[in-house]
């Protein structure tokens, strides 16, 4: 389960909070992202840091849309190579 706050106070709102917000609710929609939890929060007290996330607890200050996409889903997946032992 991920869990994903995105603050919505006004330093935030104003500076991409909503834009992170609408693109989350695209990512689960189109990736059917079921184990993610998205909330709006209160201030977090990093005004000047705006827009907060917190993805698990892990805070991220001046949080990028397209970064809290990656963080959240996870994007590129990780490709497992696959090695043919020779001899
Ligand atoms: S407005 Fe977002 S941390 Fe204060």
């Amino acid at each position: 389960m991920t869990h994903v706050q995105v603050c919505r106070w006004k330093a935030c709102k104003s500076n991409f909070s909503e834009y992170i917000l609408k693109r989350l609710d695209g990512d689960q929609k189109r990736l059917g992202l079921r184990n993610l939890v998205v909330e709006e929060s209160m201030c977090m007290g990093m005004c000047k840091k705006w827009p907060n996330v917190v993805v698990d607890e892990d805070v991220m200050n001046y949080a990028e849309p397209a970064k809290v996409s990656e963080r959240v889903i996870k994007w590129p997946p990780k490709i497992k190579k696959k090695y043919k032992k020779k001899g």
